[in-house]
């Protein structure tokens, strides 16, 4: 735990106002998840670049990664009735995540048992699950029902040909999935993560938005581009009057990270001072791309003004709103599962997922979803707008302000996979503190691949 002052900064950390100090300032009880600090101290700091594009890499990561690993495959609430289904494919491997009953989801690998041929291409509705080439077909618990011309096959059993499961399970109104099924439990994966999120219930949301797009880079150089805040400064300076992005907290535990970026304060990378009004004129322009209509005063900060407004929007639709802290509806704080997942913690809606696209080591899936609070009846989950390679963020006017901000990302993207290949080194260098997550990651990764 730290709250201690840092005008000369602690060692291994930025001098100026730490999120731990800015917590100090909250206008409300602040959780105590947030005030803590981790403890540990990953090794990885300088790893080999042909993990970003080689295709032994790749072939290993599906073996020994994915074929391996707790990931999320939907949202409960895309298949609601008995029946739905969706077809999650990553690498090599295609799983069909099927409702079979009212309360029970199911995930097979997604293939005939027949001649092979892929079960199902898409997501949709089926009472049975029929093979479209000659016709073998299950039921929705996996069991064989029915083989065309059966006195065809005298060696076939029924009771051989139960389509194989996957194991499955649910956290937070996501599916996940893990196809070794000697795996541990998805609770004792996530760990204390739960805890985490126990104030903010992602289950208590609705998918407003979920925008995917095909970028033209490793799963690991898209996802690294969204796991520190190092390169705000670099990359999207416009964000800096409002944000304190030096002050970051980033923890690491277990199979998950976080990291968390104070908002509604000044980068003491910045050369001058800034008034509360000028912070939230800065913070209001960041987030609703208008003049700021908020005035400041009663020796009010910015960020307690912004908190304020943000509680009084979430009363309606969240219980115990008007109880949350300050930092809870104002600061940036973007988690990560291992490997790919990134729920945002707060009141924040953003949650991403990446992963390789076509099973090709230089080419990934991005995907958004905006998970929002609802009153009454769920909302339909927005169905996944799909951007190919060349087609920008702003096509999704859906993600408003963030699609610009996802445009500065992009300008690094491909020019990082196409350095790495250029490069004279043999690795890439991450730095201590603010790149710990990629640190934390690339020390779980190499677990799992045995390296
Ligand atoms: S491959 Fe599926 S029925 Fe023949
Ligand atoms: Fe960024």
């Amino acid at each position: 735990m730290g709250a201690e002052s840092s005008e000369k900064g602690r060692p291994g950390r930025a001098p100026g106002l730490s999120y731990q100090d800015m917590l100090a300032g909250d206008s409300k009880p602040v959780p105590e998840t947030l005030r803590g600090e981790s403890s540990q101290a990953p090794t990885s700091w300088y790893v080999p670049r042909d993990r970003y594009f080689s295709r032994d890499y790749h072939d290993l990561e599906v073996e020994r990664l994915w074929r391996r690993v707790w990931q999320m495959a939907c949202r409960e609430e895309e298949i609601p009735e008995v029946g739905d289904h969706v077809v999650y494919e990553v690498g090599d491997l295609s799983i069909l995540v099927v409702r079979s009953e009212a309360e029970r989801i199911r995930a097979f690998h997604n293939t005939c048992l027949h001649r092979g041929r892929r079960l199902r291409d898409d997501a949709g509705n089926m009472q049975k699950i029929r093979c479209p080439f000659h016709g073998w077909t299950w039921e929705l618990d996996g069991s064989l029902s029915r083989i065309p011309c059966r006195w065809d096959f005298p060696e076939v059993r029924d009771e051989d040909y139960q389509l194989p499961e996957l194991q499955v399970g649910r956290w937070g109104g996501f599916v996940f999935v893990n196809p070794d099924v000697e795996a541990e439990p998805l609770d004792a994966f996530l760990g204390d993560l739960s805890h985490h999120f126990e104030r903010w219930p992602l289950e208590a949301r609705y998918v407003k938005a979920h925008v995917a797009r095909v970028l033209p880079c490793n799963w690991k150089v898209a996802q690294e581009a969204f796991m520190e805040s190092y390169h705000v400064v670099s990359t999207h300076p416009q964000l800096l009057p409002s944000f304190n992005d030096t002050g970051s907290q980033y923890d690491v535990f277990g199979n998950w990270s976080r990291a968390i970026s104070p908002s509604g304060a000044p980068s003491p990378q910045l050369e001058r001072d800034y008034s509360e009004q000028e912070i939230i004129d800065w913070m209001t322009y960041r987030y609703e791309d208008q003049p700021s209509s908020f005035r400041i005063s009663d020796g009010l900060t910015a960020r307690q003004v912004y908190a304020k407004v943000m509680r009084a929007s979430l009363q309606p639709l969240v219980p115990g709103a008007a109880d949350l802290s300050d930092t809870e509806v104002c600061d940036f704080m973007f988690y990560t599962l291992f490997p790919n997942f990134h729920p945002w913690g707060g009141y924040n809606p953003i949650c991403y997922r990446f992963r390789p696209y076509e099973n090709e080591p230089e080419r990934s899936v991005m995907e958004v979803y905006q998970l929002h609070p609802f009153r009454g009846k769920r909302p339909p989950p927005a169905p996944v707008h799909w951007l190919a390679i060349d087609e920008p963020w702003t096509e999704a006017p859906e993600l408003g302000l963030l699609a610009r901000i996802f445009e500065q990302d992009m300008a690094n993207l491909a020019h990082v996979q196409r350095g790495l290949r250029a490069s004279a080194r043999p690795g890439v260098t991450f730095a201590n503190y603010q790149e710990v997550k990629i640190r934390h990651f690339h020390d779980l990764l190499d677990r799992y691949l045995g390296a």
